[in-house]
């Protein structure tokens, strides 16, 4: 890969040709149990400091940082039930990007009606907040199945890392180094200070393949002792281009959502449903909680005795951005090509006028949209939720002893 292709495909702030594609989609820019209403929070998304807010009625808000007076922050401004005042000079602002107010102006002054403040589209859906930064009209928020199934519990892990998102989704496509990262090397690893080594992560792929659908990628697999019958291979799971991964087996469906919050750092969502068995009732959910997924240990190192922070260990070390000029792909690496091919091809239609892939804007077609997953992964869907939730971020979280209770620990 030349450097400019690099730059192309890792660079995402204002005015990059990534970050325009990137822009088309919707993305969390936080759980909705983390504001409440009355409150503003600073984010940061796609190289943009912004504040998200919820106003005196309950609707969540995003708009640029700066006051387009003279550029206090917004993060501590005060909150009522049409938009955000200003700390500095109470100049007021709705979710709309209109000033509402100017109250230092001569009574009478028209200067509010020619001041547009930076507002971005928000939206809430299974306990996120969703924003669109892209080009107006708007696409449609998708309605994908895990955001929507009622009869579930759900929660959301989350960890900020110091790496480009691009590196992060690649992972996606990569099947082998489950049999590696997991298995083999830090299971063994885990097996040495007497940590339970994971048993069904280490199984030799024998054939991987990376179908192109309608959402995104189809992940294949087949494992040692299995054959081309195997949901792992007949099902497979998807990259939902371009930043989510879905994962998970029939009683537990994951979205892993990587926002890219600057061309160094990245939020990772771990978005969970939890399915219970056939006749036990799920218990209703006020909220959806939120966690931290710990990925450091006490002295700032990286962790690597549980499955996602050995992900994030590998993501991290290849540097704040991977350096792909310097890389040797192999035939292993096939998937990782399709997907970047995909989005130099995506960013040239969205370039062209056209919207890219997944781009969702006829309403019938968004009830819910059922993605693919395998329901029996890796040929034992039982013992490999448990062992997954074992091994990974789900311990973490505050529902993991009544997940664990309900599904009897013998799903
Ligand atoms: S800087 Fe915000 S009102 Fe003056
Ligand atoms: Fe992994």
């Amino acid at each position: 890969m030349t450097p400019l292709e690099q730059e192309t495909l890792t660079r995402i702030g204002p005015g990059t040709r990534m970050g325009a594609l990137l822009r088309r989609y919707w993305v969390p820019a936080a759980a909705s149990g983390e504001l409440a209403a009355g409150e503003a929070r600073r984010v940061r998304l796609f190289g943009e400091d912004l504040v998200l807010y919820r106003d005196g009625t309950g609707r969540p808000a995003l708009v640029g940082e700066r006051c387009p007076h003279r550029g206090a922050s917004l993060a501590h401004g005060t909150i009522d039930d049409e938009g955000i005042r200003c700390p500095y000079h109470g100049w007021k602002l709705d979710g709309q990007g209109r000033c509402l107010e100017t109250p230092t102006e001569p009574a009478g002054s028209r200067l509010r009606e020619h001041v547009r403040a930076c507002a971005y589209p928000v939206e809430e859906l299974g306990g996120l907040v969703f924003a669109y930064l892209g080009p107006a009209p708007a696409p449609l928020l998708p309605r994908y199945d895990l955001f929507v199934w009622s009869g579930v519990l759900r929660d959301v892990g989350r960890a900020l890392l110091p790496c480009n998102w691009l590196q992060i989704m690649e992972n996606s496509v990569d099947p082998h180094h489950v049999e590696w990262l997991h298995g083999h090397h830090l299971g063994q690893a885990r097996a040495a200070r007497g940590l339970p080594a994971p048993r069904l992560y280490g199984r030799r792929h024998v054939e991987v393949g990376f179908d192109r659908f309608e959402h995104g990628i189809i992940k294949r697999r087949v494992l040692e002792g299995g054959s081309r019958e195997d949901d792992d291979w007949r099902v497979g799971h998807p990259l939902v281009f371009p930043l989510m991964l879905r994962v998970g087996s029939h009683h537990r469906g994951r979205f892993q959502i990587r926002v890219p919050v600057d061309d160094t750092t990245t939020m990772h969502y771990w978005y969970s449903v939890y399915r219970t068995p056939e006749g036990v009732a799920v218990p209703e959910q006020s909220e959806v909680p939120v966690y931290d997924v710990p990925w450091r240990d006490d002295r700032g190192e990286h962790r690597v005795d549980f499955i996602d922070a050995q992900d994030i260990m590998t993501w991290v070390t290849q540097g704040p951005i991977a350096d792909r000029t310097a890389e040797t792909l192999g035939d292993s690496d096939r998937g990782i090509v399709l997907y970047r091919r995909m989005l130099l091809e995506q960013l040239r239609l969205v370039e062209g006028g056209d919207d890219p892939l997944g781009i969702v804007r006829d309403p019938a077609r968004n009830e819910t949209i059922e993605l693919p997953q395998e329901r029996e992964k890796y040929g034992d869907g039982a013992a490999f939720l448990l062992e997954a939730m074992e091994l990974g971020h789900a311990r973490f979280s505050p529902l993991w002893p009544q997940v664990r209770q309900l599904l009897g620990d013998s799903p």
